[in-house]
């Protein structure tokens, strides 16, 4: 078996643990590589666990058209979430348009209102959720466990691709013809909102392009806070 079957194989494995031991297992999909590698094999093998998205309205439009594809080529929903109008129409009000690129406050404000808020309304009721997060995209994220209790949002929190590298992420997505976002082949490796994501040049980290203009230590926007503690199982 090759070095990437063996791994599929691992993923297969954890995505079958999480639906045994929670009664309810949601994925969160930003429609990145990784998440495309994920939305394939849970289509495949675990339709079973839900799918979300958090459109935060500032989505470039190659993310949309992704939307579109994954809801023709895969038969499972895939459930967006948008944030609390009035919640945006005051931050407007308070940092502007774009007032995000003012202070790590105000970028942090932004996407609490346009991501945290929509996340913990799509996780309500869940037992266990699902990310893409893999452990060499972040200084930030070196110390992930591949399941482990997530406090801030008091369920399981899995990350199947933990140790997989960005070369198997794609070699993945090449050989089973997954949709992915056209940005990935204009060098935006890691793709969030248009405002704060750009391309980066070879060689550059890869997530260099989110929110470039603050320190690496503060890039993580809130849905990814808090403690690792031992498996519970729900
Ligand atoms: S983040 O800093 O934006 O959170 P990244 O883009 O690396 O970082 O995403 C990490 C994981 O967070 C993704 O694999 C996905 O599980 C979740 N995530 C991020 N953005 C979204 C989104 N808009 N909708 C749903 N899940 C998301
Ligand atoms: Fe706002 Fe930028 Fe965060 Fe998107 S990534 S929610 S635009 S600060």
């Amino acid at each position: 078996m090759s070095k990437l079957q063996t791994k599929i194989e691992q993923v297969k494995q954890v995505l079958a643990d999480a639906v045994r031991d929670f009664t309810s297992v949601t994925f969160a999909n930003s429609l990145g590589a990784e998440d495309m590698v994920l939305t394939d094999l849970i289509a495949k093998f675990h339709p079973e666990i839900s799918i979300f998205s958090l459109d935060t309205g500032r989505l470039p439009q190659e993310t949309y058209d992704l939307m579109q594809a994954v809801r023709e080529h895969y038969s499972v929903p895939l459930q967006v979430y948008f944030p609390e109008h009035t919640q945006v129409e005051q931050l407007v009000q308070r940092i502007g348009m774009n007032g995000f690129y003012a202070s790590v406050e105000n970028r942090k404000g932004c996407c609490h209102v346009r991501k945290v808020v929509p996340l913990n309304r799509a996780l309500s009721g869940k037992k266990a959720w699902i990310t893409g997060m893999r452990r060499d995209q972040a200084v930030t994220r070196g110390g992930l466990e591949v399941s482990s209790f997530d406090a801030d949002h008091g369920m399981q929190k899995i990350n199947p691709l933990l140790d997989w590298s960005n070369a198997e992420v794609w070699q993945y997505i090449k050989q089973n013809d997954v949709p992915y976002n056209k940005l990935h082949d204009r060098f935006y490796p890691s793709i969030g909102c248009a405002p704060c994501t750009r391309s980066v040049t070879p060689g550059e980290d890869i997530r260099s392009g989110r929110w470039w203009w603050e320190n690496p230590e503060n890039k993580e926007c809130g849905l990814h806070v808090g403690s690792i503690t031992p498996i519970k199982r729900v």
